[in-house]
């Protein structure tokens, strides 16, 4: 909303023109200077890459204050969601805009749950992959092919193909992830199981074969529902800016959920709970976290200290303490009473949070910080972790998507550039060229 009373006035210093920029005022969170007659009235351009300093859009479904720490999911606090919510109840909740009643929570839930199965033959697609690709890569390659399985909803302008899209993904998500995970160990598929939970259900395709009876452990995928939660949504992350720029362009919904995979994929986004694993094994104990923490600090080495920082959080991630206490609870019902992975995450938290190098730079513990940890104690594999964040994620990149093309006032997304390469010069035949 644009309040006609506070403006920004920039000005060009060669010419001294001028203009009045609208502030525009959301319901919580700094104001946005409204630039869009900025080329056309001043002939420049905005410089700002990585998107410090720009809202690339109106939404009403996530708000994050990093300063307070703060993430709310339509105006819920993540914590009480975490605490009392679903999953499922969290999808519906960002995919509406309210919680749901208990006649509507059921009939969601029910069309989730009735769309788990995937199209027979998508089963012979992954024969196509080397049984040793990365989970990720899979996951790419058949949500990706889902467009090429589902014809017929794929018009983003038909609201009922948005909708079928719609839970076609978010119930289709964990049983292409959880076949990526079967084929790369050999096993056979598991097919879903719609009587149970969607947490639950996961980790029954992931864990059970078909040789043996399989009683997915309650607590387990309470932990999981709740990971799957504090994953859901986090507004214009990179992922999500990725789903937004496709689906700008009027691609398909499928399309557009197989960018934000390959977006997520990343080390510095999705793929960072893998990589603090990794970083852990390589510390290898909590004698040589010292060590470490130098090397991260050294201006000459690319160390990072991976799970901490935050591109919108400069205080503690609201994610990470959930994640710190499900860590907690799951280790006691597994009976992990000591876990060497657990003793030096929080030995290299509290260093961390000590010492200047983090504290001058406002770096604290992120979401993924502690749940490669807790996923670990659960049998899940490395290479599964931001395949588990991805499918969380598709519920919010699918909220994301559908309030964007429901938007009347969309245009393809477009940035400029400053352009410093060479100026206008004629081709040199290659007999002249030194
Ligand atoms: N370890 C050590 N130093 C760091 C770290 C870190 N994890 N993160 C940032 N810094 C330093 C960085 O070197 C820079 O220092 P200086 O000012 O001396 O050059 C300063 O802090 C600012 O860093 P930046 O790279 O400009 O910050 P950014 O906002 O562009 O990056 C980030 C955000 C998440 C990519 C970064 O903090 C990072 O690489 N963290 C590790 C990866 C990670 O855990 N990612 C998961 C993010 S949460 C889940 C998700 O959103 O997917």
């Amino acid at each position: 909303m644009s309040n006609p009373n506070t403006k920004l006035t920039v000005t060009t210093d060669g010419d001294g023109k001028s203009l009045q920029l609208p502030l525009m005022t959301g319901t919580i969170g700094p104001q946005v200077a409204d630039l869009r007659k900025l080329y056309d009235s001043l002939g420049v351009f905005t410089f700002d890459p990585g998107y410090g300093s720009t809202a690339s859009c109106q939404s009403h479904i996530t708000y994050i204050d990093g300063d307070a720490g703060v993430l709310l999911y339509r105006g819920y606090p993540i914590e009480q969601l975490a605490e009392k919510s679903s999953f499922l109840e969290v999808a519906y909740l960002l995919m509406n805009g309210e919680l749901p009643n208990a006649a509507e929570k059921e009939e969601f839930d029910l069309g989730v749950m009735r769309h788990t199965m995937i199209h027979e033959q998508l089963r012979s697609f992954y024969n196509g992959f080397r049984r040793d690709a990365h989970p990720m890569a899979v996951m790419c390659g058949v949500v990706g092919a889902m467009s090429a399985f589902y014809h017929d909803t794929l018009d983003f302008k038909n609201p009922d193909h948005r909708r079928i899209a719609t839970f076609r993904l978010i119930a289709k998500v964990p049983t292409i992830a959880a076949w990526a995970y079967k084929y790369s160990i050999g096993e056979p598929f598991m097919y879903p199981k719609n009587s149970l939970g969607y947490a639950e259900n996961f980790l029954h395709m992931l864990n059970a074969v078909p040789a043996e009876d399989y009683k997915v452990n309650p607590v387990l995928a309470r932990a999981l529902d709740r990971i799957f939660i504090l994953h859901a949504d986090h507004e214009q992350n990179a992922s999500t800016s990725t789903v937004r720029l496709a689906g700008s362009t009027g691609a398909n919904p499928f399309a557009c959920i197989a960018a934000g995979i390959a977006s997520l994929w990343g080390p510095a986004h999705g793929g960072a709970n893998e990589a603090v694993l990794k970083m852990l094994a390589e510390i290898g104990s909590v004698e040589r976290i010292p060590d470490f923490i130098a090397k991260v600090k050294d201006k000459n080495s690319n160390a990072r200290l991976m799970g901490f920082g935050h591109r919108v959080y400069k205080n503690y991630d609201p994610r990470a303490k959930i994640m710190q206490n499900t860590c907690h609870e799951v280790l006691k019902e597994l009976g992990i009473t000591d876990d060497p992975m657990l003793d030096m995450a929080m030995e290299m938290e509290r260093i961390a949070l000590s010492d200047d190098y983090f504290i001058q730079r406002k770096l604290y513990p992120n979401v993924d910080f502690y749940s490669g940890i807790i996923l670990k104690a659960m049998g899940i594999p490395t290479s599964m972790f931001t395949v588990l964040f991805a499918v969380a994620r598709t519920v919010g990149w699918v909220s994301q998507w559908r309030e964007q093309v429901e938007d009347p006032g969309q245009r393809i997304g477009r940035p400029r550039q400053l352009y410093v390469g060479p100026a206008l010069r004629d081709y040199v035949s290659l007999s002249d060229r030194g």
